[in-house]
């Protein structure tokens, strides 16, 4: 007898929603130019500005997270402009090809994928370069595992006149990450990571600086324009340009009560715990980390080495129609190399601790040397 429908989602997202989230997704339709939705779009932007740490202008977009990325680099692109990134993943790669595709310049600086951007890296880019409009990072590289540290990185493209835009599309609300401590001129999330809600939003946080650049520009996103977001903002009551996803927003309403009812820091905690113990089981499994150093490691997603021996589709395979637990496999260089484990939103020890037990089970069942249960007792040692 199976007592859910669904897989438990141990992916880097989507991420399971909770119960109280999913009902508010059946309420009915509402004027999306009336009070009341002004209401819900004023609570909603505030409450996530209050996640991002931040005092910038803030907008909600209804997107994937992609969306949000493209509005970044659209509305302070013109022909020939350049734009340095630094690619160590697939998704660091996305921001070259938006940057390509609206008829910017990318100076691409490759980085070995496992390992971060070094701010030296950067630092030495950007002399040689003059006149970088924006540096692109991606905080959490959900393709490697990694987690980039922004301090110095910030303090680099600053004293270079450059703005910085920054992908925390799978690691705001569940990682640390203070908008305008930073000076993130464009930050950018998207819905169904941490914020544990459905895909189909995004966010994104613009600074003064970077609204001189976007008032600047001539070339300018329709759909994204974000004149266009701020414009209707300010109306009375705020609105949106378009027609927004308006059953998202009672999701998002419910969700950031949840954050900010846990609380942002005992939210980040619980993250950086999960991630910890899943490290620590990986270890005790004899099992090797894809990043290149552990102070590098996410605290959203777990990257692993495939052991000799198994392949990547037999374990997975195996996790699921065993246990009922979905994890990933590896993306575009390192399909077939790694697996990740996605430990974002509302996931607990209860959900941590079964997928590292349903995988020493299914190590050890493909014919791997594990010692059953010492990756739990590790973990357990964590949450202790
Ligand atoms: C770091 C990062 N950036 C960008 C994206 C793309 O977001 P979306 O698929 O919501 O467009 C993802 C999705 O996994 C991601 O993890």
């Amino acid at each position: 007898m199976r007592g859910f429908d669904e897989d438990l989602l141990m992916i880097p997202g989507p991420t399971f929603v909770p119960d109280s989230t999913l009902r508010v997704m059946s309420r009915q339709m509402i004027n999306h130019r009336g009070k009341k939705f002004g209401e819900m779009l004023t609570e909603c932007t505030e409450n996530l500005k209050k996640v991002f740490r931040t005092k910038n202008d803030l907008f909600i977009l209804t997107c994937s997270g992609t969306g949000a990325m493209e509005a970044a680099i659209s509305n302070i692109i013109e022909d020939g402009d350049k734009i340095l990134c630094p690619v160590y993943g697939k998704f660091s790669e996305r921001f070259k090809l938006i940057v390509e595709a609206f008829g910017g310049k990318p100076i691409e600086l490759p980085v070995e994928w496992g390992d971060i951007p070094q701010p030296e890296l950067l630092e030495e880019a950007l002399d040689r370069e003059k006149n970088v409009k924006a540096v692109t990072i991606t905080q959490n590289e959900t393709s490697t595992g990694v987690r980039v540290p922004l301090e110095e990185i910030s303090k680099v493209v600053k004293k270079h006149n450059a703005l910085l835009v920054v992908d925390t599309i799978s690691s705001m609300g569940g990682d640390y990450i203070p908008v305008d401590g930073l000076k993130i001129d464009l930050c950018v999330s998207g819905s169904q990571k941490c914020f544990s809600l459905p895909p189909g939003l995004a966010f994104i946080s613009v600074s003064e600086e970077a609204w001189e650049v976007i008032r600047r520009t001539k070339r300018r996103a329709f759909y994204f324009s974000l004149p266009a977001y701020l414009e209707s903002y300010k109306k009375n009551p705020p609105e949106q340009p378009y027609t927004p996803a308006l059953t998202f927003y009672y999701a998002l309403q419910n969700s950031l009560r949840l954050l900010l009812e846990e609380g942002l820091d005992n939210v980040i905690s619980r993250h950086r715990k999960v991630a910890q113990a899943t490290r620590e089981a990986i270890k005790a499994l004899e099992l090797e980390l894809f990043p290149k150093r552990e102070e590098n490691c996410s605290v959203t997603v777990t990257a692993v080495r495939i052991p000799n021996g198994v392949s990547d589709k037999d374990l997975r395979e195996h996790m699921q129609k065993e246990y009922g637990i979905l994890i990933s496999g590896g993306q575009s260089k390192l399909k077939g190399k790694i697996f990740r484990i996605g430990h974002m939103g509302c996931v607990t020890d209860k959900e941590i601790l079964t997928t590292i037990y349903a995988l020493e089970q299914s190590l050890k069942k493909l014919g791997q040397r594990v010692e059953i249960g010492a990756g739990l007792e590790a973990a357990i040692k964590v949450f202790k």
